[in-house]
């Protein structure tokens, strides 16, 4: 028994914030920018929250799956940017869309969320414990955001997808999740209740460069571990849905691996890094657009905070 995914959906804010915008609030340019990251503009909650996000993305994957809350065995959402901290993410999600059923927790895997919270739901459903799972990835990281600091700020955008998994046939593959606790520092935020110390502002810190250079070697490093795991090739697959975190790492990936980087999609343009939303808005915009076909092979990558790093792979069910 294997989940498939049988719907997905996405949702982010209304307001669109472009470059041009932030050069005016710190001291930066819409060139450096796109040069650097590939990001041209992000979405930035004004009412929305992570919970509506969250919420809205849901019912999109349940309509598109023809699925009813009530049908939902367990919601899995992956954050770092929670409204509250009591009660989770998810449980404010059953309560939005009325999954009275459902079983709920949230995980915190940073850039690695949507793609943890992917693994933990095949568990499940290879254990023969849930049949129908919900999985969201949402976030308000304009919340975390230190916007003096243009080494960060830059890069962040909001937003919510979601895809559900459902029990049945079909070829299983084992996904692999990596961490080093000891490169933590590289990127941390305490938070405003737990500040470390007068200088410690709780808003997100990173050392860019060190988060680059673990990304590139390790992103080909995991895809080609999960290819070997699962008896693939890189030519079975047909899209490598890699964390949208900056353009530069993805085209070192797909340079690194020599595979063309037309199978590499990217929307980071418009959205920035979404964290643990990246990869399940992305999956849905594919699928929108047309883009994914029944029996495609896809391989899902994520990297971020921890450090971790992982890569999972699926087989594409939906016409
Ligand atoms: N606008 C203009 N200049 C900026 C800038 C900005 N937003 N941010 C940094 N700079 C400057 C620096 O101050 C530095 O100037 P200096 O040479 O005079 O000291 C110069 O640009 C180069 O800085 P550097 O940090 O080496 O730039 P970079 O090429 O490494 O790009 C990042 C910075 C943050 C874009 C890049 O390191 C990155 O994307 N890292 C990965 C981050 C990431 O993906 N994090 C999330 C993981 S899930």
């Amino acid at each position: 028994m294997t989940g498939r995914i049988c719907g997905t959906g996405f949702c982010v804010p209304e307001h669109v914030m472009d470059n041009e915008e932030l050069s005016r609030m710190v001291d930066t340019s819409d060139e450096w920018i796109r040069e650097r990251t590939g990001i041209e503009r992000r979405r930035i909650i004004t009412e929305e929250t992570t919970v509506s996000m969250a919420s809205m993305a849901a019912e999109n994957a349940l309509e598109d799956a023809g699925i009813s809350p009530e049908q939902v065995d367990l919601i899995i959402t992956a954050s770092i940017s929670s409204n509250v901290i009591l009660p989770c993410t998810s449980c404010e999600v059953q309560k939005e869309i009325g999954a009275i059923r459902a079983a709920c927790f949230d995980i915190n895997a940073a850039c690695c969320g949507f793609l943890t919270a992917y693994q933990t739901a095949q568990a499940y459903i290879a254990a023969g414990i849930y049949r129908t799972i919900l999985v969201i990835g949402s976030e308000s990281l304009s919340k975390l955001a230190d916007w003096t600091d243009r080494g960060t700020c830059i890069l962040f955008g909001d937003g919510a997808g979601a895809a559900v998994l459902t029990a049945g046939e079909g070829r299983s593959f084992r996904g692999v999740l990596h961490s080093d606790g000891s490169k933590g520092n590289a990127l941390t935020c305490s938070g405003k209740f737990w500040k470390k110390d007068e200088n410690d502002t709780g808003f997100m810190k990173m050392d860019g460069r060190e988060v680059f250079q673990f990304a590139v070697k390790r992103v080909p490093e995991v895809i080609h571990e999960v290819l070997d795991l699962n008896d693939c090739e890189l030519d079975d697959i047909d899209y490598f849905i890699v964390h949208q975190a900056n353009r530069r790492i993805i085209e070192s990936a797909a340079r690194r691996l020599g595979v063309d980087a037309e199978k590499f999609p990217i929307n980071l343009q418009e959205y920035g890094n979404t964290s643990s939303a990246s990869i399940p808005i992305l999956l849905d915009e594919l699928r929108r657009n047309g883009m994914l076909r029944k029996g495609n092979r896809i391989l899902l990558a994520g990297f971020g905070a921890g450090l971790s790093w992982g890569a999972g792979i699926l087989d594409w069910t939906m016409e």
